[in-house]
C-alpha cells in the first residue's frame, strides 16, 4: 500500500502496511500491521520515524509523491526499535538532514544500533519545544513505554500527538483513520497490542496519563506508529488504556491446559464445569488451538488463571513452559491461580506450575489436583470441586 494520506494540512502519513507479517517476536500479527512514518511540510520539512526495513521504497515512494526527500530536513526517531528505524540509515544517506532529533536514550540506541558518530544528533528532552516555522513540535519522553528511548512528538498548532507505538495496534488495512474501519475489531487489535506489548508497563502507563493530562495537551488526532490514526474520539484509546493498565479483573476464569492422551484434558474440562456452574465466565484454551499472545489477550481481564499440564520427563509439556515463559514476561497483576495435571508414575507438573505461578505473583489458592493416567469418576469430582472452591474465591474478591 503505497499511498500517502493527509492527516491535517500539510501533514502526511507517510508509512508502509505489512499484510504479511505473522509474528511479531512471538505475537500473532494474523492481520498485519503497519509501520506509520509522518511528513509534516513546514519551512522545516520533517519526518517523524521511518519504517522498518524491507519497507524503504514504500517509505520513499510516499515521501516523493510529496517533495523530493533530499529536501527533508529534520528527521525525529521517537523510537529506535527496527521496525520503525529500519530504514534510518539509508534516509540518513538519502535526506542528509540538518539534524537527527532523538531523545537521549534515543541518541545511545542508534549509535548502538547503527555505529554512526557522526549524524547530527540533536538530543530533546521532556518539555522541550522546536519550531518548524509555523509549527511548533513539543517532545515528550515515554521511557519504557515501551523502550527506554520512546518519545512521543506533540505537534502544538495542529493538535497532532505522534505518539510511537502507544496507541497502536496490529491490523494491515487500506484504511488509515478510525473513522472508517469497524470500531468492535479495532478495540479487539488494541486489547490484544496492550496486553501483548504494555501490560508489563501498566504502572508507567497511569503515570503516563496523570502526566499528560497535567499538560493539558489538546487532542485532535492521536498518530500511533501502528495501525489506524484516531482522528473520530481520539481520548477513546486513552481512555481504554487508562482501564487496561489499572488491570481490574472481572469474574472470568480461564483453564489453560495442555495434554498428551486428553488425561489433563479432560481434568481441564471438569475444573472449567466447576467454575461455570459456580457462576464465572469461563475459557477453556487448549495450547495446541490457542496462540499464547491470543492466551494474554484473554488473561487481560480474567480473575483466575488455572493451568493444566500432564508430566513429561519430569517436568511439564513444551507449550506449557512456552506459555509460562511468555506470560512471567508480561508480569500480568491482581490474578489467584491454581493448578492440575495428569501423570503416569513421577508427577511433578502441579508442584512445578504452581511454583510457575507463584513466581509470577499469581496467588495460589488451592494446592491442586494431581491424578495418575487416566482419571476416574472420582478424580474428575476433585476437579469440579477445585473449580467450585476457585469460583467462590473469585467471587469474594471480584
Ligand atoms: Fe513498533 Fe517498539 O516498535
Amino acid at each position: 500500500m503505497r499511498s500517502n494520506v493527509e492527516i491535517k494540512e500539510g501533514i502526511h502519513w507517510v508509512g508502509a502496511v505489512d499484510w504479511s507479517v505473522r509474528d511479531f517476536h512471538g505475537y500473532s500479527t494474523m492481520k498485519g500491521t503497519t509501520y506509520n512514518a509522518y511528513l509534516v511540510m513546514d519551512e522545516k520539512v520533517t519526518l517523524f520515524d521511518t519504517v522498518k526495513h524491507s519497507f524503504k521504497n514504500d517509505l520513499l515512494h510516499c515521501i516523493y509523491k510529496v517533495i523530493e526527500p533530499s529536501k527533508i530536513d529534520y528527521l525525529v526517531v521517537n523510537h529506535v526499535e527496527p521496525d520503525h528505524s529500519g530504514s534510518v540509515a539509508e534516509m540518513m544517506e538519502i535526506i542528509k538532514p540538518e539534524k537527527l532529533i532523538c531523545s537521549a536514550r534515543g541518541k545511545k540506541a542508534l549509535l548502538d544500533h547503527y555505529h554512526r558518530e557522526d549524524w547530527p544528533y540533536e538530543v530533546v528532552s521532556t518539555g522541550q519545544e522546536i519550531s518548524l516555522g509555523k509549527r511548533t513540535v513539543q517532545f515528550i519522553e515515554t521511557r519504557m513505554l515501551h523502550w527506554p528511548d520512546s518519545m512521543f512528538s506533540y505537534l502544538k498548532e495542529d493538535a497532532v500527538l505522534i505518539s510511537s507505538d502507544a496507541f497502536g495496534h496490529h491490523w494491515a488495512t487500506s484504511e488509515r483513520f478510525n473513522d472508517q474501519v469497524n470500531s468492535s475489531e479495532l478495540m479487539d487489535h488494541c486489547k490484544k497490542y496492550f496486553a501483548n506489548i504494555l501490560l508489563p508497563y501498566s504502572s508507567l502507563i497511569q503515570k503516563l496519563i496523570a502526566d499528560v493530562g497535567k499538560l493539558g495537551l489538546k487532542l485532535d488526532v492521536i498518530a500511533p506508529d501502528h495501525g489506524v490514526i484516531w482522528r473520530e474520539n481520539p481520548m477513546q484509546i486513552v481512555a481504554a488504556y487508562d482501564q487496561w493498565s489499572k488491570q481490574i479483573p472481572k469474574r472470568k476464569a480461564l483453564v489453560i491446559y495442555d495434554t498428551m492422551w486428553n488425561s489433563t484434558e479432560k481434568m481441564a474440562k471438569a475444573v472449567a464445569d466447576g467454575l461455570v456452574e459456580g457462576g464465572i465466565s469461563t475459557q477453556l484454551l487448549d495450547l495446541r488451538a490457542n496462540h499464547r499472545s491470543d492466551v494474554i489477550t484473554e488473561l487481560l481481564e480474567a480473575k483466575a488463571v488455572v493451568l493444566g499440564s500432564s508430566t513429561l520427563n519430569n517436568g511439564i509439556l513444551p507449550k506449557m513452559a512456552d506459555m509460562i515463559c511468555y506470560m512471567k514476561g508480561l508480569r500480568p497483576a491482581n490474578k489467584i491461580g491454581a493448578a492440575f495435571g495428569s501423570f503416569g508414575w513421577s508427577g511433578e507438573a502441579v508442584r512445578l506450575l504452581n511454583t510457575a505461578l507463584e513466581e509470577m505473583k499469581v496467588n495460589v489458592v488451592h494446592p491442586g489436583v494431581s491424578l495418575q493416567f487416566v482419571p476416574k469418576h472420582e478424580g474428575l469430582h476433585q476437579c469440579v470441586n477445585m473449580g467450585r472452591e476457585l469460583a467462590k474465591i473469585i467471587k469474594e474478591k471480584v
